[in-house]
């Protein structure tokens, strides 16, 4: 008789995980709001600034410019740097695709380093030997939620007079040696897609403490105007990315429920770090110390092969969700994407005759986000986390159980 719930036994988990996004009398209350006050959008807004400022001063940064999208948000951030026709920026690979697209929409080019095994972030051991002269920052992604290493990757930036641009898109909250994420590189960058911790269907926000890239980032988002400037007065080149008051209210709500959901998923992640630990084969992202608050936005593990009896993760993924536990494998490597090995002969700045450096994407080799993204990577989105104890303990039933029955995984994989 079979066991696992993929071989057609008892499932661990009948009942679904917490849904996302969360709303309340707060949002109903701040979205009727807006629609009586006939203002929903335009330049001089209500709930916008309100937002902006208060959200900022989460993140110890005394600017906020809210805009369409995260991604929106690191293009302006990008643009607002002065970076531009073969400047080069350092990111990981693993991590979601608009943090290198954002680089080639300024015609930047993307220099991918490699993660550290153990936190899947940014390995600031690797970046050095990346730096050219053509390189004009650093784009630290908080992947998961949990902040890169800030102290390496700042002391690297300040050595060579780079720009530290924080891709927070994922990292709500979290803080590295007690400074919030955001506040610590020269400028950060975050996301309310629907997935996210804080969410309004779409937008973003970039926050920062330099006056000069404030001022940059809001004109651009804003089609070139200046603050105090006459309606048709455009003294810069800008788009319009502007945020609805729709979404300043129901992320102004959102933020009022932040900590308390933090505090939750902080305490479950801990929980279930804790408890899968005691199963062989899979291990949680390891957290630096000096990550003070981790946000949680993907609960990242580790799995081993090898203590599942050579059982591939993909087989795991699917014998785990069979029974009940949703899970997936993460992203590919950006490099990897056939959008990389299109544009280096196709698309600006490549094309242009005036930038020297020409980067072969099907060449390049990072092979711990590699070997995460092909076998060791399992994750866990951040809704499982908000649930409560007995949600934790199904998930570390659903893999003991999958563990204690590999010889039955890996049989009926063999003869099918
Ligand atoms: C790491 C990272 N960067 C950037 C983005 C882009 O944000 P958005 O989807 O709001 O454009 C995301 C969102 O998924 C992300 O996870």
């Amino acid at each position: 008789m079979a066991h696992l719930a993929i071989n057609g036994g008892p499932r661990v988990r009948e009942k679904a995980f917490p849904r996302w996004p969360v709303h309340g009398e707060a949002e109903r209350k701040a979205i009727l709001e807006v629609l009586e006050s006939g203002q929903w959008g335009g330049v001089e807004q209500r709930v916008v600034p309100q937002f902006e400022e208060q959200f900022a001063a989460l993140h110890q940064c005394a600017h906020g410019v809210t805009c369409t999208n995260g991604t929106a948000a690191l293009e302006i951030a990008i643009r607002a740097l002065g970076i531009s026709f073969g400047d080069e920026v350092i990111l990981p690979p693993y991590t979601f695709i608009a943090s290198a697209t954002a680089i080639l929409l300024n015609q930047a080019i993307p220099v991918f380093v490699d993660v550290d095994p153990e936190t899947y972030t940014l390995d600031p051991s690797k970046i050095e030997e990346a730096i050219t002269p053509k390189t004009k920052a650093i784009m630290a992604v908080h992947i998961g939620g949990m902040p890169c290493e800030m102290d390496a990757i700042l002391h690297i930036a300040n050595k060579h007079n780079l720009a530290v641009i924080e891709d927070s898109a994922q990292a709500h909250g979290a803080e590295w040696a007690g400074q919030r994420v955001g506040s610590i590189g020269t400028v950060g960058c975050f996301s309310f897609q629907s997935s996210k911790n804080m969410t309004s269907g779409e937008g973003g926000i970039i926050v920062t403490n330099d006056q000069e890239v404030y001022d940059r980032c809001w004109s651009i988002h804003n089609v070139g105007r200046i603050p105090g400037g006459r309606w048709y007065e455009h003294p810069n080149l800008g788009g319009n990315y502007r945020m609805t008051e729709w979404q300043a209210a129901i992320l102004l709500a959102q933020m009022g429920r932040l900590h308390d959901q933090m505090k939750v998923r902080d305490a479950n992640a801990r929980y279930l770090s804790e408890k899968l630990s005691q199963i062989p084969g899979v291990s949680a992202q390891k957290r630096p110390e000096k990550v003070t608050s981790h946000a949680y936005h993907i609960f990242i593990s580790r799995y081993n092969a090898e203590a599942f009896g050579g059982v591939d993760r993909a087989l795991f993924l699917k014998a785990l969700s069979a029974e009940g536990i949703p899970c997936s494998g993460g992203y590919v490597p950006l490099y990897r994407e056939a959008v990389f090995s299109r544009v280096h002969t196709s698309e600006c700045p490549f094309t242009c005759k005036h930038v020297e450096r020409v980067v072969d994407y099907s060449k390049v080799s990072c092979p711990v986000a590699e070997h995460a993204s092909t076998s060791e990577a399992v994750w866990f989105s951040q809704p499982m986390l908000t649930g409560d104890r007995s949600d934790m303990d199904s998930i570390v039933e659903a893999v003991a159980k999958v563990h204690a029955h590999r010889d039955e995984l890996k049989q009926a994989a063999e003869s099918a």
